[in-house]
């Protein structure tokens, strides 16, 4: 993959594409800047380059609508802050009033487009959209590896239309790190498991089931592999289509030796409230008309143990509703687990990173990802259109 060293970016109008869909609270003030900062070093280095600094983004999902809830205003004004310097929000993304601030920019100026989903073009791959979007740049760079499994125009469109393209620094971070902790680790290699559903990440298991040694699972998806077991697991989040899956999965495990480590007892609830009354029990002994909501100590000494040996750890999805203090555990523990860990470790997803983030342990991390869909896409064994799009 090139990277934007291999540039020549002097006066030059460089359009980055970045992922600025930061998480906002009610009053749009960003509660986490991970995806600002990491893009940094790229526009400072584009800007010792003297380029004209073109920023791209989308943020949330306003469907092809103008909604102002969803403008990139914020974001221009976080990241002037944190560049210490002027830092334009175009108008829109195309049309002549972005064209007329893009042609007024001077080398070391930069510039933010308007939130490319306004347009519904953007995630329909519209060739006009797209040709539009890479006439206000000489030079292209993709450094948006939380967008670059989708095959929208400013991923995939923008740079078949520009001769010269390249990665950004943090693209190329992301991919140099997941590659080392998938293609040649330092083993054991543990992957950690977690979330809602079996179904979102079924095919991440499939893939990794022969590349790991270990693999930790939890979070309601546990509940659908504990029930392909023939445990009772009460009103646990089960998908009964997928018990199946679950059963072969482990069997399959089983067959060519990699270890796969289910719950042994979990925090079960009444009821998915904050205040539900709620017990410690073994996977046996889950009440009927209960749900399992966290994994237990006894799985967390388990969990534990097996990433203190663990060289490698790629961690993707948390083990119970975290968001929920009485259910957080679990999680909490294995986030310090992964923080001890005398291993590579990686997190990825907007969960495991903001149970990280409220376990403490960020610094003790070796890289969190700052991709949720992407990452995913990577742990199954998928290219993404965004990288391949450099390559062609
Ligand atoms: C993300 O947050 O995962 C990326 O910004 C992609 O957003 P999307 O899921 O709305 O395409």
């Amino acid at each position: 993959m090139k990277t934007i060293r291999e540039l020549d970016l002097a006066g030059k109008r460089l359009l980055i594409r970045v992922d600025f869909n930061v998480p906002r609270d009610e009053s749009g003030t960003i509660t986490d800047d991970l995806r600002i900062r990491t893009v940094l070093p790229t526009i400072e280095y584009a800007l010792e380059q003297e380029a004209k600094v073109i920023l791209c983004s989308h943020m949330g999902r306003p469907k092809g609508q103008r909604v102002e809830q969803y403008s990139l205003k914020p974001v221009a004004k976080y990241l002037s802050d944190i560049l210490g310097k002027d830092v334009t929000l175009a108008p829109d993304c195309i049309g002549p009033e972005t064209e007329s601030v893009v042609s007024a920019m001077q080398n070391g100026d930069v510039v933010l487009l308007e939130n490319l989903r306004f347009h519904a073009q953007e995630q329909e791959n519209d060739q006009e959209f797209a040709r539009e979007l890479s006439r206000l740049a000489d030079v292209y760079v993709n450094n948006a590896f939380a967008v670059s499994h989708r095959a929208h125009a400013s991923v995939v469109g923008v740079p078949a239309y520009c001769r010269e393209k390249a990665a950004g620094f943090l693209l190329q971070k992301e991919m140099d790190y997941f590659h080392r902790s998938i293609d040649n680790p330092v083993r054991p290699l543990v992957a950690i498991v977690g979330g809602a559903k079996v179904s979102s990440k079924l095919g991440a298991l499939k893939n990794m089931l022969d590349k790991v040694d270990c693999m930790l699972i939890g979070g309601a998806m546990a509940n659908t592999f504990l029930k392909s077991q023939g445990y009772a697991v009460g009103q646990s989040k089960v998908e009964n289509d997928l018990l199946d899956d679950a059963r072969e999965l482990l069997d399959t495990a089983s067959q060519i030796g990699v270890k796969i480590y289910l719950p042994v007892d979990v925090i079960a609830a009444e009821s998915f409230s904050a205040d539900a009354v709620n017990k410690q029990v073994t996977i046996q002994d889950i009440p009927e008309n209960w749900m399992a909501l966290d994994v237990g100590p006894a799985t967390v000494i388990c969990f534990t143990e097996v990433l203190a040996e663990a060289r490698t750890i790629i961690w993707n999805g948390p083990m119970g509703a975290f968001e929920l203090d009485a259910f957080a555990r679990g999680t909490m523990a294995l986030a310090h687990a992964v923080g001890a860990a005398h291993a590579l470790s990686i997190t990825g997803g907007g969960d495991s990173n903001a149970a990280v983030k409220k376990s403490g342990e960020a610094e003790n991390i070796s890289y969190m990802s700052t991709g949720g869909g992407a990452f995913l896409m990577l742990m199954e064994g998928k290219e993404l259109p965004g990288v391949v799009a450099l390559e062609a």
